[in-house]
């Protein structure tokens, strides 16, 4: 089995891009062996503070985020960075050439269960060399140059894609190393499993309602046959699932609170999983555009996500498209 950095050469990738990937990949392996120790280590429970999006931060969001901003701002290659736990954009290096945003711990919900978590990174190969500012972060996900997440499950698994498919490796914990263990991901375009927060369903759109109505109605509705349903409640473990073996995610659009058209991050949540999703043969939506054509507002913009499997979730696009008028 090849080693990440051979992989990497092999697909002719940029030595300062291989260096980011190296150095992400460094950190999380410090964050697994992090998560790994639990209460032994002392990195349960809250860390006492709110980020800037207002929510509660774990203490093991605190340590990830500080691994991985002191590994990336110590590498040459990169000039920027934005994280969900930074309010603003952090300065790295001037000759960088690499911009990283990270959702450093994903899923905290599950931290003090010993469930499974994740870390999501986006890079961008930054423009011009003018000190960076948050506006060169803004640019559509088609842009970003790799990204991918490492869910620490049962094994640590790095998932990648630099523009030449989607890859994953597995974490060999005695070796430290990232070993490739399926070369070529792809979704199948069909499938009967869904996975939704269903305590929502009364605050989405009539559309959306209405679509995953159609699924719990199963063999007895209009889709003719059963679906299942799953919910990890860590984005990168249920994204996980549909790369494997297919299945439609949704995180829609709801009226819980107006300000926040969706709970998921585009920066380094949306984004990050919609490349590895369409290059594996997926789709990737909001309820009515591609994420990846989306031009972000700010780095802490929240969209509707709807990704997997591409028939399916191509049905939920059209069953949020305006219906032509008939008057009967
Ligand atoms: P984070 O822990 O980085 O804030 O992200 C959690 C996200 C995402 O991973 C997951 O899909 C979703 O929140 C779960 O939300 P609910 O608790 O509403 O199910
Ligand atoms: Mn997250
Ligand atoms: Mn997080």
């Amino acid at each position: 089995m090849q080693r990440l950095p051979l992989v990497l050469q092999s697909q002719s990738i940029q030595p300062a891009l291989i260096a980011v990937l190296t150095a992400i990949a460094d950190g999380c392996r410090d964050i697994a062996r992090q998560i790994n120790r639990g209460a032994l280590a002392g990195v349960l429970g809250a860390a006492g503070a709110e980020n800037v999006q207002g929510e509660q931060q774990k203490k093991l969001d605190v340590i990830a985020n500080d691994i991985l901003k002191s590994l990336l701002l110590r590498e040459p290659t990169v000039r920027a960075l934005a994280s969900e736990e930074e309010e603003a954009i952090v300065p790295a290096n001037a000759d960088g050439r690499y911009l990283v945003s990270f959702d450093p711990l994903d899923g905290s919900s599950n931290i003090d269960i010993n469930s499974m978590v994740g870390t999501i990174f986006s890079i961008y190969d930054v423009p011009g060399a003018t000190p960076v500012t948050e506006a060169d972060f803004l640019r559509p996900g088609r842009q970003q140059v790799a990204a991918g997440y490492v869910l620490y499950g049962p094994a640590v698994m790095l998932v990648l894609t630099t523009g030449q498919g989607v890859q994953m490796y597995t974490l060999d914990q005695h070796a430290g190393e990232f070993l490739l263990t399926e070369a070529r991901v792809s979704i199948a375009a069909d499938t009967n499993e869904f996975a939704i927060n269903m305590s929502n369903q009364r605050f989405w759109s009539e559309p959306m309602q209405h679509f995953i109505g159609q699924l719990l109605q199963g063999k007895d509705g209009p889709r003719n046959k059963n679906f299942n349903m799953r919910w990890v409640a860590a984005m990168v473990a249920d994204v996980h699932r549909i790369l494997c073996r297919g299945g439609l995610f949704a995180y829609p659009w709801d009226r819980r609170e107006p300000e926040k058209p969706g709970k998921l991050r585009l920066m380094y949540e949306a984004n990050p999983m919609a490349l590895l999703v369409e290059r594996a043969g997926g789709e990737a939506w909001t309820d009515s555009e591609k994420i990846l054509d989306l031009q972000p507002q700010h780095i802490h913009q929240r969209v509707p996500v709807i990704l997997g499997s591409a028939n399916e979730v191509m049905a939920c696009i059209d069953a949020h498209r305006p219906k032509p008028f008939s008057p009967n």
